[in-house]
């Protein structure tokens, strides 16, 4: 599974990024407005940062306009993914500027059959958001799970399942045990990834019984 961290603070994926564990990045119009910075600045440095996709959102609505957004995004770096919403204008231009070689990632995915039309305009990307579905009473993992049973059906289809609305690490392993191709996921949510107190006490014991061995590696 790959690992997309889900922000716009620069500094935060600096320091993801040095793990050499992170894949990618998407923004959002909302992660944007919460950094307070220039949203073509800031695709600039996370695209230096990252060599994996960038996900940078359109904010038009029509076909046209968002193509010509698509087309100023596109000039930042060759790993600018374009992030467009699951609309008829969306989809539209998902076919339009995936034929012309760009890598678009579609977004505010909801339903299975909305999936099934990303994968038919040639998205390089869904992302169907969990959480959002969780929060409305709904079980947001069944909807990854209808969208991998639906692409396994048609292997012609390349669309990778990007898990987004990701909320806690509980998510990030049903995701992966459904067979997601990528998890996109919070800052604080990624680094909660690798804990676990009996590790932290296991380690504390191991170092306290190797301080008695009076010994040293190095
Ligand atoms: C994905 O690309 C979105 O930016 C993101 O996962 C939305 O998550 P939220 O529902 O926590 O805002």
């Amino acid at each position: 599974m790959k690992f997309f961290v889900d922000t716009a603070d620069v500094a935060e994926i600096a320091d993801l990024a040095a793990t050499g564990l992170l894949d990618g990045v998407t923004t959002n119009p909302s992660l944007i407005a919460k950094s307070g910075r220039k949203f073509l600045d800031v695709i600039a440095e996370i695209c230096a940062l990252v060599p994996g996709p960038v996900s940078a959102e359109v904010t038009a609505t029509d076909t046209a306009t968002m193509l010509k957004e698509a087309a100023v995004l596109r000039k930042i770096a060759a790993n600018v993914a374009i992030k467009l919403p699951l609309t008829w204008d969306g989809l539209k231009a998902c076919k339009a500027l995936s034929d012309d070689g760009a890598t678009v990632n579609v977004t505010l995915c909801f339903s299975a059959n909305q999936a099934l039309l990303a994968a038919k305009a040639g998205a390089a990307y869904v992302s169907p958001f969990i959480g959002r579905l969780d929060d409305q009473g709904q079980d947001g993992m069944e909807l990854i799970q209808e969208i991998k049973d639906i692409y396994d059906n048609y292997p012609d289809l390349e669309t990778e399942i990007l898990a987004a609305s990701i909320r806690h690490p509980i998510h990030v392993m049903q995701a992966a045990l459904i067979g997601a191709d990528v998890a996109t996921v919070p800052p604080a949510v990624l680094r909660q990834l690798v804990k676990h107190p009996l590790t932290d006490k296991g380690l504390e014991a191991f170092l306290a019984d190797w301080k008695k061995t009076g010994q040293s590696i190095l």
